[in-house]
């Protein structure tokens, strides 16, 4: 088999054969196969797109580039959640001990945030104490006894992945929705899961900008899903504006406790709704999704997720009584309210624009050796469609600097008052 022949095949808007595939990803892992060879092919893919069959091939082999998890041990069916990520998205932090007070085995391997804010674990991170360093056998007792985890990146998984997704990223092929949909869920299933929820996010604030893409990259995502034998669905969000109110990883921590304890933003809690009772029905803990909502939302009332949550904290080396007092948590040395300039509704809060606000005040990083401010970010007072009187805050920035122009800067190219603007609605589409 020759590299270039699988390469003209391509461009020339032929179908891989599943051997052709795995001459390509293992070439490739191996150092057999060049870098100009696989950019030409990635950008191949990128304009011939590839079928159901093929998607599903390359998936499983890049899958088996490398190390899996093996999560055999835990009983019951274990049900990952996914996100191609948004501004301010604090879901993971609810929507885990949530799903796991109703005894959905939550293992969760989490990364650290790249942009915007930072990650599950950075977040996680704000409490002192808490620590994602465990043996494996640690994990699995955490998730057997208490039914919730979170560990860090373990063994070398899908190294098919990092080594493509580098290569895209400088070559111009990241937003194929083949290369994306396998990139992402070659990673889910070496992490063990059995089924998988997805949330696909659209907008200024996501990778996939418009919601024709994002309802595109999820069916082909749900597809492969089925090619391999884990159930998938996915939820469509609109994240043009960040989700919730809170930016910044402490202030993301007290935005879950506070919703944790039943209260926190609508959006927020519909979206762990939505996520949530879809992880309920595949764990097998619920009849219809009617039925598993229902359990969540007594859950929640119940504050039998609240405790989950400070078990799962305990479990971890932080410190649970941070969670009954969240005004323990890093708290920023400057608070500045941002004024709206005049009266009407808010119709912009641009994701991306605040992301990039809250990253400089700190709460996110712009490279990987970048360290993280656990304490700054933004807090916003408004969403779109929301009224708004001149003078009003429409937000609180939260800086351990005084030295704000930047943030200011960019605040100001984010949000925009006019006479009327509709809510958004944040699901947009279920599929499955
Ligand atoms: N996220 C991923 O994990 N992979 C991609 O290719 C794009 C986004
Ligand atoms: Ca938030």
């Amino acid at each position: 088999m020759r590299m270039v022949d699988i390469i003209t095949k391509k461009r020339d808007g032929g179908v891989m054969s599943p051997e052709e595939i795995r001459f390509f990803i293992e070439g490739y892992v191996g150092g057999t196969i060049p870098d100009y060879q696989a950019s030409a092919l990635a950008m191949a893919i990128y304009f011939r797109d590839m079928n159901d069959a093929e998607i599903a091939e390359l998936t499983r082999a890049m899958v088996d580039s490398g190390d899996t998890v093996d999560l055999s041990a835990i009983a019951g069916k274990k049900v990952d959640k996914h996100s191609t990520g948004g501004v301010g998205d604090t879901t993971t932090l609810v929507l885990a001990p949530l799903v796991a007070s109703l005894g959905v085995k939550v293992a969760k391997m989490s990364g650290r945030g790249l942009g915007f804010t930072g990650g599950t674990i950075d977040k996680l991170e704000s409490i002192p104490g808490f620590s994602v360093e465990m043996s494996g056998k640690q994990f699995i007792d955490h998730v057997n006894h208490d039914h919730i985890a979170v560990i860090g990146q373990t063994g070398d998984l899908v190294p098919a992945d990092k080594k493509l997704y580098a290569l895209r990223d400088v070559s111009g092929s990241v937003e194929s929705i083949p290369l994306i949909a396998s990139s992402i869920m070659s990673k889910k299933i070496a992490a063990g899961a059995d089924a998988i929820v997805l949330e696909v996010t659209c907008g200024d604030g996501a990778f996939m900008k418009n919601e024709r893409d994002a309802i595109r990259l999820a069916k082909t995502m749900v597809q492969i899903g089925k090619h391999v034998g884990r159930e998938t669905s996915a939820v469509i969000t609109d994240m043009a504006q960040p989700l919730g109110y809170a930016i910044g990883n402490a202030l993301e921590v007290k935005e879950a406790i506070e919703t944790l304890k039943g209260n926190g933003p609508s959006d927020l809690k519909e979206l762990v709704y939505e996520l949530g009772s879809r992880m309920v029905l595949f764990a097998g803990k619920a009849e219809h999704l009617p039925d598993a909502r229902k359990q969540l939302e007594q859950a929640l009332v119940q504050g039998k997720a609240y405790e989950k949550f400070k078990q799962f904290i305990a479990n971890q080396g932080g410190d649970p009584q941070i969670i009954d007092n969240p005004e323990r948590l890093p708290k920023a040395q400057h608070q500045f309210e941002f004024r709206a300039s005049s009266s009407g509704v808010v119709a912009q809060l641009k994701a991306d624009q605040i992301g990039l606000a809250a990253m400089l005040l700190g709460a996110g990083r712009a490279t990987k050796e970048d360290s993280i401010n656990h304490a700054t970010g933004i807090v916003l007072h408004k969403k779109i469609g929301d009224k708004v009187k001149e003078g009003e805050s429409l937000l609180t920035i939260h800086a351990d600097t005084e030295d704000i122009d930047q943030v200011l800067e960019k605040l100001e190219q984010s949000i925009s008052i006019t006479e009327r603007a509709e809510q958004l609605k944040l699901i947009r589409r279920i599929i499955s």
